[in-house]
């Protein structure tokens, strides 16, 4: 298993290129199951969950390839209805082509998640959906059965969710008759989905609302889209550039997908401005100052790069307070910040309270997720002496060749490759 070796202390200064959004390419890949066309996805990052996904669409049958960063789907040949276990239990967006399989073949048989590390994380709301337009679902063995025409209704979220909403979505646009999706998630990651399949020949109104009007159409076509750039990754590298008082370019990154997060790193010292596609990102040379951040559906303060902002606050001067709104376990990161010398104490589940110190100290940190890697990475950074951060193999689901885009900005890091591990 690899692990990542950081000497903390060198500030950072050049540019970093972000890649398309993994969370906008996951449904990408799943809407391409809509279609009998060629569905040609660019920017795509080289990253472990798009290998994921790329083995349920094969599973299904469809011929995927992926060149450079660009990725082709052709799912002209489907003979199978299933996303195994194997594949949905390492990958929850897996769960994502029950919505596509149902709007063209009228059934699917998609396992069940299971929770994940920062959180129960069911499928209820996906499942609702798929119910008020008709679908019948039976559990059985561990998996979702769904078969039926999807027929345009109401789905009225009682909470957001992401994926609930980009089934429901992919699930109506060959429905019969119109959808209405009602507090419908507005995520970027959802606009650029909807972008696309109307790209593709779908009718929908309301893209980028939380209402969203589907008119169901026969078919859809081929499409050539290039996916939104990654605002989770341009915010983790922007900390980055924060957390070891140094400067960077971020190129392919877009100011108003991060205006929450901008708003915030302002408040604790740095600057951030647009210039052409990039943001120029500089630490101001006096320390950090202490802010509050609470999660919130977008456009508030993503959930995504709550762990990466703790870290950074863990430098700052004052006492800082995070709020978890989305998930029930997502500070699996904050006894590994504890042991590099961070100040942070938990109050309940949801709220962690971090009282900034001057220097943290390197340590061997264990990762527990995708973002909690990237926040221990960052950590590594700033502090002082070597850091190894364990279970690397979180980090590379999310962020494509981290550790060589932060080395050329100046970072003193390095990838173990290890055989045998734990
Ligand atoms: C997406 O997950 C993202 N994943 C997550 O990114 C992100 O953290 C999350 O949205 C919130 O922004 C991908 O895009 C692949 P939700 P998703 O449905 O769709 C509960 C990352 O680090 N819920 O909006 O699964 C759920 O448990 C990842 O890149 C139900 O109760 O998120 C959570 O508490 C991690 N029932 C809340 O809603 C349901 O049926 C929001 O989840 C569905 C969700």
């Amino acid at each position: 298993m690899d692990k990542i070796r950081i000497i903390g202390g060198n500030t950072l200064s050049g540019r970093i290129r972000v890649k398309g959004a993994k969370n906008a390419v996951l449904p990408l890949m799943a809407a391409s199951l809509l279609t009998e066309e060629e569905v040609i996805l660019h920017d795509v990052p080289n990253l472990s969950d798009i290998r994921t996904m790329t083995k349920v669409l094969e599973h299904l049958g469809a011929q995927v390839s992926f060149e450079g960063d660009t990725l082709r789907i052709k799912a002209n040949n489907i003979n199978c209805f299933e996303a195994p276990y194997e594949l949905v239990s390492k990958m929850r967006a897996s769960f994502w082509v029950l919505g596509p399989l149902v709007a063209r073949f009228h059934q699917a048989r998609v396992s069940l998640p299971g929770g994940c590390a920062i959180g129960t994380r069911p499928v209820d709301r996906h499942l609702y959906a798929m119910e008020q337009l008709g679908i019948k679902i039976d559990i059985e063995g561990g998996y979702v059965l769904a078969s039926g025409k999807p027929q345009g209704n109401k789905i009225y979220f009682q909470i957001k969710t992401v994926g609930g909403t980009m089934n429901a979505l992919m699930a109506s646009v060959l429905a019969n008759g119109t959808t209405e999706i009602i507090n419908a998630a507005a995520e970027p990651e959802v606009t650029d989905l909807a972008k696309c399949l109307v790209k593709m020949g779908a009718n929908i109104d309301g893209i980028g609302t939380s209402h969203l009007i589907i008119n169901g159409v026969e078919k859809l076509h081929g499409v050539s889209h290039t996916v939104i750039p990654d605002r989770i990754e341009a915010a983790t590298y922007a900390i980055a550039a924060g957390i070891t008082g140094g400067q960077l370019y971020i190129e392919n990154a877009r100011l108003d997908l991060i205006e929450n997060i901008a708003f915030s790193l302002n408040l604790m010292g740095l600057n951030i401005s647009q210039k052409n596609d990039c943001l120029f990102v500089k630490a101001s040379s006096n320390r950090l100052k202490a802010t509050d951040i609470a999660t919130e559906e977008f456009p508030g303060f993503p959930t995504d790069v709550q762990a990466q902002i703790m870290a950074l606050m863990c430098l700052a001067e004052g006492t800082s307070t995070v709020t978890e709104n989305i998930f029930e376990n997502r500070f699996m990161h904050v006894q590994e910040l504890v042991r590099m010398g961070a100040d942070i104490r938990l109050q309940g589940s949801r709220t962690a309270i971090i009282k900034g110190v001057d220097q943290l100290s390197g340590a061997q940190v264990m990762a527990s997720d995708l973002r909690a890697s990237a926040a221990l990475v960052l950590a590594g950074l700033a502090a002082k002496g070597e850091t190894i951060v364990n279970r690397i193999y979180h980090l590379d689901r999310g962020y494509d060749h981290m550790e060589e885009k932060l080395r050329s900005c100046g970072a003193n890091i390095e990838r173990i490759k290890e055989k045998i591990d734990e």
